[in-house]
């Protein structure tokens, strides 16, 4: 498959791509290296030992993005690019509103113009709230107790109301909060880059 990483120089999204070539696909990747460094590029090759073409651009970019999806026959999207850290979304929650849902949004008007219809969406354990019951289901309730948390329990709800207008889009949303590494079949991924966790 060709798949598109969002936020592939990030954290996870770089063990992803090494891992998603690693099992054969082909891989493209768009990060605005908001938060990430340019040398991950070049370490991402080393390690797969492939040449990756990597855009740097805001994925909220709509124009930018409809041209890549011109230009490239995606199969299917992974999206990481968001901002993460919890504090700073509580000092700026305009910056973190803005990013994660624009991304998002402009992600997905350009996948349905271009009829790409898989999606894995990067989201977070933390649309458990505050008190979450444990075991932590799938059918429990959401909420969040910061805007980081907040949009993503909004970028959820976009994603299961579009999965009701359009059946035929396969969209599997991931709350985890597990380091990279930590599931048995990754146990021997290599690391590109520190980790920038805040
Ligand atoms: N790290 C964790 O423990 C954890 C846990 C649960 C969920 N997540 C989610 O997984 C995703 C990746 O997390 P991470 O730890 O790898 O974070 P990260 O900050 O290392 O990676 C995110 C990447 O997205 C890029 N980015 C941000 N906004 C962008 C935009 N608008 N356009 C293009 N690129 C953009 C950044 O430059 C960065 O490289 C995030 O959405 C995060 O909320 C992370």
């Amino acid at each position: 498959m060709k798949i598109l990483v969002t936020g592939g120089a990030g954290y996870i999204g770089s063990h992803t791509v090494l891992q998603l070539i690693a099992a054969g696909h082909q891989v493209v990747v768009v990060d605005d290296f908001s938060n990430a460094k340019a040398s991950v590029a070049g370490r991402l090759e080393e390690l797969s030992g492939t040449s990756i073409p990597i855009h740097s651009f805001d994925v909220a970019d709509l124009d930018k993005l409809n041209d890549l999806f011109d230009a490239e026959d995606f199969d299917a999207v992974v999206h990481f690019a968001g901002y993460k850290a919890v504090g700073e979304s509580v000092a700026n929650p305009l910056d973190y509103y803005g990013n994660n849902i624009g991304a998002t949004i402009s992600l997905l008007q350009a996948m349905d113009r271009h009829e790409v219809r898989h999606l894995v969406f990067s989201s977070s354990a933390t649309v458990y709230g505050a008190d979450p019951i444990v075991p932590m289901t799938e059918g429990l309730p959401t909420s969040a107790t910061n805007p980081y948390g907040w949009t993503k329990v909004m970028i959820e709800q976009v994603l299961r109301d579009l999965a009701v207008a359009q059946p035929d889009n396969r969209i599997a949303l991931l709350r985890y909060f597990n380091p990279v590494g930590a599931h048995p079949r990754d146990r021997s991924a290599r690391t590109p880059q520190p980790c920038q966790t805040t």
